[in-house]
């Protein structure tokens, strides 16, 4: 299955629910008003679990799990064992802002869940509740953390959105505390996601930015990554541990671009930038057969041509996009 720019599918980004403990500035600012979805509105998990099923024989080996907040939602352990069950699926994996992970990382773990990712933008107590738009306590995340961590999960990851004047300073200090853990650190460009976060592109610290200030510290090399990851991958040459830049701003990677998303009231997007989803709820809910659902899905994939990244500055209109806590991070 192949889309007009040669791509192949072979990763679903699921969304369990567009609900958050954290208001962060760049995604749900706190002085917006969010209308959230109904419990009515949410796909189940069964019906996550089919679709997914019926994307395997079309290419789909991996599946990772966001929100908003995914653990959020209730039981996410019965959706981790479900897919664990999904012949064919190869990996499944968590991104999560880390709030609650640590009692919940056990049962995840048990249910099959293989690998976490959690955002991290600040090591400093105060900036961190200013960031996140509430009060929230730092060390429960640091807790979650290094709960994955003594679990096993592999690799633990930790994604930093670096934006200029909020955490720029820090790039080094979360370079050094992922580096004392094992954890591979993944700085991301502030990206113009959704319509809430007034970007502008002086706020954004770019790739180049961060390995300058990076190499001074600690001498890495790149290693290849392959065609379909969103991040450029470094070596630190005295540990080996790696590191990565998703630089979707300044390096797109459109061209390796594998990626479906579903939305937790069950759209499916083509792109993070999209303005419009595909319901594939109404097909899952109105009596279509899998063969019926995946070959409509297999249409949406062959015609999508989508490379936002790339086109970012030169368009010329840019209607209202879906936003990030919808459509997954
Ligand atoms: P691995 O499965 O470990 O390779 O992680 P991943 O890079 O697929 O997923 P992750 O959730 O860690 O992605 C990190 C961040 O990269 C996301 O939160 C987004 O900010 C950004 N990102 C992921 N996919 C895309 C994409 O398709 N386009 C763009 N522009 N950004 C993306
Ligand atoms: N640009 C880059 N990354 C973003 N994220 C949320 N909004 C943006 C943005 N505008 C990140 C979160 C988290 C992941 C789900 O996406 O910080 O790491
Ligand atoms: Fe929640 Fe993540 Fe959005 Fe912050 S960026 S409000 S943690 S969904
Ligand atoms: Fe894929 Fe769209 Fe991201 Fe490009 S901007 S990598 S097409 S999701």
């Amino acid at each position: 299955m192949v889309d007009r720019l040669g791509r192949e599918l072979r990763d679903l980004r699921v969304s369990v629910t567009d609900r958050c403990n954290f208001r962060c500035f760049f995604c749900m600012p706190p002085d917006r008003e969010i209308e959230f979805l109904q419990r009515k509105d949410l796909l189940s998990y069964e019906e996550i679990a089919r679709l997914v099923s019926l994307l395997v024989p079309k290419g789909l080996r991996k599946v990772r799990i966001t929100g908003g907040e995914p653990l959020m939602r209730v039981h996410l352990e019965n959706l981790v064992g479900m897919l664990s069950g999904v012949e064919g699926l190869r990996d499944i994996a968590l991104t999560t802002n880390g709030y609650n992970l640590a009692e919940k990382a056990k049962v995840l773990k048990d249910s099959g869940l293989k690998r976490i990712t959690i955002s991290l933008l600040t090591l400093k107590k105060d900036k961190f509740s200013k960031i996140a738009g509430r009060q929230v306590d730092l060390d429960k995340v640091i807790e979650g953390i290094d709960t994955a961590l003594k679990l096993g999960f592999s690799p633990v990851k930790v994604n930093t959105v670096v934006v200029r004047g909020v955490n720029d300073d820090e790039i080094l200090d979360i370079a050094e505390f992922c580096r004392e853990r094992g954890i591979v650190l993944r700085f991301i460009e502030y990206m113009d996601v959704g319509t809430l976060n007034g970007w502008s592109m002086d706020k954004v610290v770019t790739a180049d930015e961060i390995l300058s200030l990076v190499s001074k510290r600690y001498p890495f090399e790149e290693i290849e990554r392959e065609k379909s990851e969103t991040a450029m991958r470094f070596r630190y040459k005295d540990t080996g541990l790696e590191f990565g830049i998703i630089a979707s701003v300044t390096k797109p990677f459109c061209r390796g671009c594998t990626r479906l998303r579903l939305s937790a009231d069950g759209q499916l997007f083509t792109c993070l930038f999209s303005q419009r989803g595909f319901d594939v709820k109404s097909l899952l809910r109105g009596g279509a057969s899998d063969e019926e659902i995946a070959n409509r899905i297999e249409r949406l994939w062959t015609e999508r041509e989508d490379r936002y990244s790339e086109l970012r500055f030169s368009l010329r209109e840019k209607g209202p996009k879906v936003e990030m806590f919808r459509v997954g991070g």
